[in-house]
């Protein structure tokens, strides 16, 4: 990697409260080591020893909402309730104590099953009509009332994200998710003010959500939104088709709070709109901060030979080259670099990269998600 590249992923980064050392974050990825919801001291550690790497920011894996059914694993973390908190703020204390900054990542599944076990809720899941996906069902169709009282969870958790000490939060309206579900007009069938037959209309329930986490944060704390036009249920779909849908949609979530939109795609470098721009055009990121003027975050197989989904599949990954990164950065086409399994087999990757020792960086191999090391 070209000293240029190196001086572009550790320039500091500043938006209202946050101050950021690099370029890099540390993408939410969902561990699973919480028994009964409640993050303990091997999960500070983990987090701990990623700032230790000089991670500029990381993100938490998923951490639920209070609602009956927000999470599709038994050891997913909550976000509520006094002993999940009280493990979040040791969490944050163990990062803070070397310098890191950190949010938690706010989650609620909606009606996607975990394909890691068959465990199920004790109540229905639930979701914006009852679809998991195209003529899928699952579960039950949001009333009036739930959506009030998930909006009003959302604000509940990020006041205590705040109350804790976090130094910003993200919610997750990616991946086919409940945000998502929303989004999407195949799981998103509702006539009323929550459904829509545009993209626009579909995305109420998200921007009630942000002005509910806005009110409780205040102005000055940075709300992060991760969104995908691909779902874990169709890698294929896209909801925005152009870059006026993607206005639609993105401009009404900014102007409702978001400062900072997480783009994720499986793979950064492609194109989101090579029709316009060409194969080597503006990716998901690139378009959402050119439409937006918002500051963006970019993600998908950074230092990896293939995507995520296929660790699922059982499959390693070996390093690959930083050039394309390295293109994207000196072209400014995104503010922060979001990295997953790299960081989640090796706490020291960023340490490497910027003393330059990239023939130590290692493969990822899929036992790596089975320890918290
Ligand atoms: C084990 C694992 C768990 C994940 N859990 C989450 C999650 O909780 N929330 C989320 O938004 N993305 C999740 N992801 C996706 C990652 O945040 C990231 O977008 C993806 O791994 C691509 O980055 P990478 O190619 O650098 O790994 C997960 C990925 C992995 C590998």
């Amino acid at each position: 990697m070209s000293t240029q590249a190196i001086e572009a992923l550790f320039t500091p980064f500043k938006i209202k409260s946050l101050e950021l050392k690099n370029r890099i974050v540390m993408a939410p990825m969902t561990r699973s080591f919480s028994p009964h919801g409640i993050p303990g001291t091997d999960v500070a550690i983990y987090y701990r020893r990623r700032a230790e790497g000089q991670v500029g920011l990381i993100l938490s894996e998923g951490t639920v909402i209070d609602r009956p059914a927000s999470r599709n694993e038994p050891q997913i973390p909550f976000f509520h309730g006094e002993a999940a908190l009280k493990g979040w703020q040791h969490v944050i204390d163990e990062v803070h104590a070397v310098g890191g900054k950190m949010g938690p990542q706010l989650w609620h599944v909606g009606a996607v099953a975990s394909f890691m076990t068959d465990w199920v809720p004790d109540v229905p899941v639930e979701s914006p009509s009852g679809f998991v996906a195209p003529g899928q069902k699952r579960g039950d169709a949001m009333t009036e009332q739930d959506i009030a009282d998930t909006i009003a969870a959302y604000g509940k958790a990020a006041a205590e994200a705040k109350r804790l000490g976090f130094d910003v939060l993200e919610i997750h309206g990616a991946h086919g998710y409940l945000l998502d579900q929303f989004f999407w007009s195949e799981t998103n069938l509702r006539q009323d003010n929550y459904g829509g037959s545009t993209l626009k209309e579909r995305s109420r329930f998200a921007v009630d959500v942000v002005k509910s986490i806005r009110k409780a944060v205040g102005e000055d704390f940075p709300i992060i939104l991760r969104l995908s036009q691909w779902k874990q249920q169709d890698y294929t779909v896209k909801l925005a088709h152009t870059p006026d849908e993607m206005s639609g949609w993105l401009l009404p979530l900014k102007e409702a709070g978001v400062d900072i939109f997480h783009c994720s795609q499986r793979r950064f470098w492609e194109a989101e709109f090579p029709e316009i721009d060409g194969a080597e055009g503006l990716n998901f990121a690139g378009w959402a901060k050119k439409l937006t003027g918002a500051a963006t975050i970019s993600v998908g197989s950074v230092g990896l030979s293939n995507d995520f989904m296929t660790a699922f599949g059982g499959e390693g990954s070996q390093p690959a080259s930083l050039d394309t990164l390295e293109k994207r950065l000196e072209r400014n086409e995104f503010d922060l670099i979001a990295v997953g399994r790299a960081l989640l087999s090796d706490s020291k990757w960023v340490q490497k990269i910027q003393e330059g020792h990239m023939d130590q960086l290692q493969d990822f191999s899929p036992t790596d998600l089975k320890q918290l090391n």
